[in-house]
């Protein structure tokens, strides 16, 4: 082989992306209701928007700015983080604002893993927090979660080697839903503590929580801030997927390396994107409420319509983001079952595999952008879809 068609082994051993492949047949079949890629169907506040349009007026804008990002959003996120995480920043951390919190998890991981090193995930994981570990040289290491999708701490600790780096969390989460109690939570953190490992805690869905859950940031508990990396994004809560900003806060001790990282990777989180979620921010947790009410009515109709008892699937009820993770009653390849779907039912939804589900047919349902006349007709085809394909071969 030509050495110009080589690709790296490490690049080489990690999976596919998967949206990518969802959406081309997507396109590719006209009329097709999506509950694939995790987005919310609101647009960001109007104040961020015209933030952007003012930008640009000052020389200055178009300069490069500080690694970490724009003073006044680094201020206005503490405050933030202070209000609404309980997470106080400083001395033990410090916040840096990314291009998105999938550079977050970047940044900060390359800033600590050596080749060889070991991350512990719970499965199912949102894939690129794999893909990156993967991509690193380091070991993903995965660990079951409980039949309701919540931690199991236990087999977390059972998986502790000297080589543990990390252990990483995601809630509310992606692809289950599923929002962990405070006590899981502390319990894990307390256990990376106690063992030297860095918890790494992916917040992206901190906004979105129903009925009784509530989100909770281990950031915030005494003496966190040394091991602790909290992971934020303005993609969900704002619908700022497209402006590509996000925020972390990492300990001080580590800014050193993660200063090294995104010098090299990003330079500069982009600056227009920057000025308008400091508008944003300043907006707060409020922004996202209203949309809720409509989110949970979704939420509640997928409840009632597709687990109903002759569609041949099940899902703990999820409580949080925008997600259900269903498994299918059926002997089923879950990426020949999404692809069917859409070409033979014109419904798309994520396959389980993609997320690390490999004990069974797992498919995602993402139900943020989906508005609330299209949910009954896309249930529908769903159900449809399921009781004609995996009805046929259902166990
Ligand atoms: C758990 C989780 N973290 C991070 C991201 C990406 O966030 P961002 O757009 O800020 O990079 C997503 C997007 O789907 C997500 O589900």
């Amino acid at each position: 082989m030509s050495r110009l068609a080589h690709q790296s082994r490490r690049i080489a051993g990690v999976q596919q992306p998967v949206i990518p492949l969802v959406s081309r047949w997507v396109a590719s079949t006209p009329g097709t209701i999506s509950f694939g890629q995790g987005v919310v169907a609101y647009p960001p506040p109007d104040e961020a928007v015209d933030a952007a349009k003012r930008f640009g007026s000052d020389l200055l804008d178009h300069r490069y700015g500080l690694v970490e990002g724009l003073q006044p959003l680094i201020d206005a996120l503490e405050d933030k983080l202070a209000r609404e995480n309980g997470i106080r920043v400083r001395p033990d951390s410090r916040v840096v604002v990314t291009a998105g919190s999938n550079m977050g998890f970047i940044n900060a991981t390359l800033a600590i893993l050596e080749p060889g090193d070991e991350v512990i995930l719970p499965v199912p994981y949102y894939f690129n927090h794999e893909m990156a570990v993967v991509m690193f040289g380091a070991k993903a290491v995965t660990v079951p979660t409980t039949a309701e999708h919540q931690l199991d701490v236990d087999a977390i600790r059972r998986a502790f080697t000297p080589r543990t780096r990390a252990v990483v969390t995601c809630s509310p989460n992606n692809p289950t839903g599923a929002v962990y109690p405070e006590a899981d939570l502390r319990a894990v953190n307390a256990l990376c503590r106690e063992r030297g490992a860095f918890h790494i805690h992916d917040e992206a869905y901190e906004n979105f929580t129903y009925g009784a859950a509530r989100h909770f940031s281990p950031g915030s508990i005494d003496g966190a801030g040394a091991h602790t990396i909290s992971l934020h994004s303005f993609s969900k809560g704002y619908g700022m997927a497209s402006w590509r900003v996000g925020y972390m806060t990492i300990p001080e001790r580590l800014w050193d390396a993660v200063n090294k990282v995104q010098d090299t990777n990003l330079v500069c989180p982009p600056a227009i994107s920057q000025r308008a979620a400091l508008a944003a921010v300043r907006i707060g947790a409020g922004y996202a409420r209203p949309h809720l009410t409509g989110l949970n009515r979704v939420r509640e109709i997928i409840g009632r319509t597709l687990l109903a008892a002759d569609v041949p699937c099940s899902a703990p009820e999820p409580l949080g983001a925008f997600y259900y993770f269903v498994r299918i009653h059926a002997n089923l390849d879950p990426v020949d079952l999404v692809e069917r779907l859409i070409r033979e039912h014109r419904v798309a939804v994520m396959p389980g595999v993609a997320f690390g589900a490999t004990d069974g047919c797992f498919v995602r349902l993402s139900y943020g952008a989906i508005d609330e006349r299209a949910i009954a007709e896309g249930v529908s085809r769903l159900a449809h879809g399921l009781r004609a394909i995996a009805g046929a071969v259902a166990r």
